[in-house]
Order: C-alpha cells, then sequence, then structure tokens
C-alpha cells in the first residue's frame, strides 16, 4: 500500500521555501487520500548545536506552520521524531549497513562541515542514516522533498536495497522520490545562485513564514533583480537567475505555469511585477502567519497533538523495526 512520509528540521523558523518545495505539496498529498505522515526531526536538528529552549520553541512553532498550512493532525499523522524511539534504533542498524563511501559523497555533508571535518559532530555525518531511518521504518513508498533532499533519498534507496541483498529479503521498499513542480528549488532573495535557506545569515534573502507583511514587501522590493522587462515565456529567463526566481515563486504562490504567470507581465518591468509578487505572498503568507500564532497561544495543544501522532507513528513502526531485528538476528524477549 502506498504511504506517504516526509520531515522538516525544526532547526529554525520555516521559509517560503519550504512551504512551496514541501508544506504545500504536503498538503495536496493528505488530500489525496494516500496515507501521509509528516515528522519534525528534531534529532536531525542536534546535528549542529541548538539552544534548547529555543529547540523546544522551533519545534512547536514548526507543528503549528503545519496546521495553518493546512496539514490535518486527525488526518495525517503529525509528530517530532525524538518521541519515536524506533528511528534512533532503526538508525544503528542501518548505520551498520551503509558504507563509509557513501557518505563521504554527500553534498550536504560537504557544505556543512565545510573545510572543518574534523570538527563537526559525528552525528551530522551519519545524518543521512537517520534520515533513511525515518523513511523506511514506515515502509514508506514516496517522499515529497525539495531539490535539495535528492542526493540523500538516492542514498535511503541505495541503503534498502543492500540490506534487502545482504539478508537476503524482499523487506524495505525502494522509496520513491517525489520532486515535482515549480517550487522545488526556491532561490534567496539576495543570490540567484543560492538557495533560500533557514540558515542563510542574512535575513533578508528569506522570507519568513513569520514575517509580517511589511516585512514581505521590503524583501521582495529590495529583492536583487535586473533592468529587463519581462519576456512572454521562461524560455526567454534563461540567463536570468534572479528573474526566474521570482517568476517561480509567484506561479507556485498563484498555482499557475511560469508560462501563465508570464504570459500576463510580458514587457512589464520589475517596477510592475515586484508590487504585485509581494501583495500575492503577503495574501498567502499572512493567513498562515495569523494561524500559527492562534496554534502558538496553545503550546500544551500542540504537546497533546504531537504526543497523539506519536503514538500512532510508534504503532506502524515499531513492528517493522521489530522485524528488522528478527532479520539481523536479535533476540527480542518481552
Ligand atoms: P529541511 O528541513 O532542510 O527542509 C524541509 C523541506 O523543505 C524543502 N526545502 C526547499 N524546497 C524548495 N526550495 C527551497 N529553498 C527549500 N529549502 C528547503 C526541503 O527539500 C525539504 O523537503 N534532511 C531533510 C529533513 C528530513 C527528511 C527526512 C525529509 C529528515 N528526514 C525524511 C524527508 C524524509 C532536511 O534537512 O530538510
Amino acid at each position: 500500500t502506498p504511504r506517504i512520509f516526509s520531515g522538516i528540521q525544526p532547526s529554525g523558523g520555516l521559509t517560503l521555501g519550504n512551504y512551496l518545495g514541501a508544506l504545500q505539496r504536503f498538503v495536496s498529498l493528505q488530500d489525496s487520500g494516500i496515507e501521509t505522515i509528516y515528522c519534525l526531526v528534531d534529532l536531525h536538528a542536534l546535528t549542529t548545536w541548538q539552544d534548547p529552549d529555543k529547540l523546544r520553541l522551533q519545534t512547536r512553532e514548526a507543528a503549528a506552520a503545519f496546521m495553518a498550512a493546512g496539514v490535518d493532525p486527525v488526518r495525517s499523522i503529525l509528530f517530532n521524531q525524538s518521541q519515536v524511539s524506533a528511528h534512533a534504533e532503526l538508525s544503528w542498524l542501518l548505520s551498520c549497513v551503509a558504507r563509509v563511501g557513501w557518505m563521504d559523497r554527500m553534498t550536504q555533508f560537504k557544505d556543512k562541515g565545510g573545510k572543518d571535518r574534523e570538527r563537526v559532530s559525528l552525528g551530522l555525518y551519519a545524518y543521512p542514516a537517520l534520515m533513511a531511518a525515518d523513511i523506511l521504518a514506515y515502509h514508506a513508498t514516496a517522499v515529497p522533498v525539495g531539490d535539495d533532499q535528492k542526493q540523500h533519498l538516492e542514498l535511503t534507496r541505495d541503503i534498502a536495497a543492500k540490506f534487502n541483498h545482504d539478508y537476503d529479503v524482499d523487506f524495505f521498499p525502494i522509496t520513491e522520490p517525489l520532486i515535482e513542480g515549480v517550487a522545488t528549488r526556491v532561490m534567496s532573495l539576495r543570490d540567484g545562485s543560492k538557495k533560500m535557506s533557514k540558515s542563510d545569515p542574512s535575513d533578508a534573502s528569506r522570507i519568513n513564514l513569520t514575517d509580517d507583511a511589511d516585512a514581505i514587501s521590503k524583501k521582495i522590493r529590495k529583492a536583487r533583480t535586473d533592468a529587463e522587462p519581462l519576456p512572454g515565456s521562461m524560455d526567454g529567463l534563461k540567463d536570468r537567475p534572479e528573474a526566474r526566481n521570482l517568476v517561480n515563486i509567484y506561479a507556485a504562490l498563484s498555482e499557475e505555469t511560469p508560462d501563465q504567470v508570464l504570459t500576463r507581465f510580458e514587457g512589464k518591468g520589475f517596477g510592475d511585477f515586484k508590487p504585485a509578487l509581494a501583495d500575492l505572498a503577503v495574501s498567502v503568507v499572512s493567513p498562515i502567519t495569523g494561524r500559527m500564532n492562534d496554534f502558538m497561544a496553545d503550546p500544551a495543544e500542540i504537546d497533546r497533538v504531537l504526543g497523539d501522532g506519536a503514538d500512532r507513528a510508534d504503532a506502524i513502526a515499531r513492528p517493522i523495526l521489530d522485524q528488522t531485528k528478527d532479520i539481523v538476528g536479535l533476540i527480542r524477549s518481552r
């Protein structure tokens, strides 16, 4: 049976990139009737040091963002990773299947670890094995993510295949990545060659889901662009990454194709386009921010939702972990 799993790190406030590349799609998949499991991966966030109070706050805020965006914690399972111990346990078992050489090739590790490989946490290095455990603990068949997670999902497939081969079983599914739509890679507002990221030191580079209307408008007005008018189709934006990014953001927000957007703005400059984009972004983001604030007013209720989600997640993951233990030869007695 098909089953969707995806996760977001609560290592900072969520951005418009997370919304368009992930959250918005989580909502439409939930509405497709397939079983959907969404996880705030707090253990992954710990791979770089987090202030404990901030981590708690950001985890609740991320949960509020999911619900504000339209993830229904009754129809979907919404929980934080650390409450379901199967993730950490399966991660160990998969770490013993994955190869060091595979981890060495992960570009995200190279980017985040930088040159100072000696000093990053062991957890950051093993990060993809935990991510594989997240997915495989549910026998998830499809994983909706942005483009930056592609390599991690390929590794998950490699780990599943090697496990099945090493133990001569047909146990873990080979998961399909779902990387679809125009917003799989929303770029920074300051630099069209970098992705929009919650960890970028420049706040002007991103729109946060907690930004108010003024902040959103200002950031879009100040977004880097060129001085050319807009062409009638995306073919004309090949060498204009900043312009392309803004048009893609517009299209994702209005749920149109970029070419449909350009048909309306052909020949217009950014003096016309940016205010229209700002209005559109505010009309989509502000209601979400408002609902997030409502949810954040009752943190105990958020914790209750996460606890309930964790119970339901555990009921799926526990038997799969138990079977994994049996397959590899670990004794279980109850
Ligand atoms: P994270 O927390 O960096 O991002 C969460 C999701 O948002 C997407 N995303 C973007 N999409 C488009 N444009 C952007 N600028 C942008 N920035 C982020 C990401 O692709 C992702 O889908 N390793 C994962 C978390 C994770 C996970 C998992 C995901 C842990 N376990 C299991 C799927 C399945 C991460 O760091 O995502």
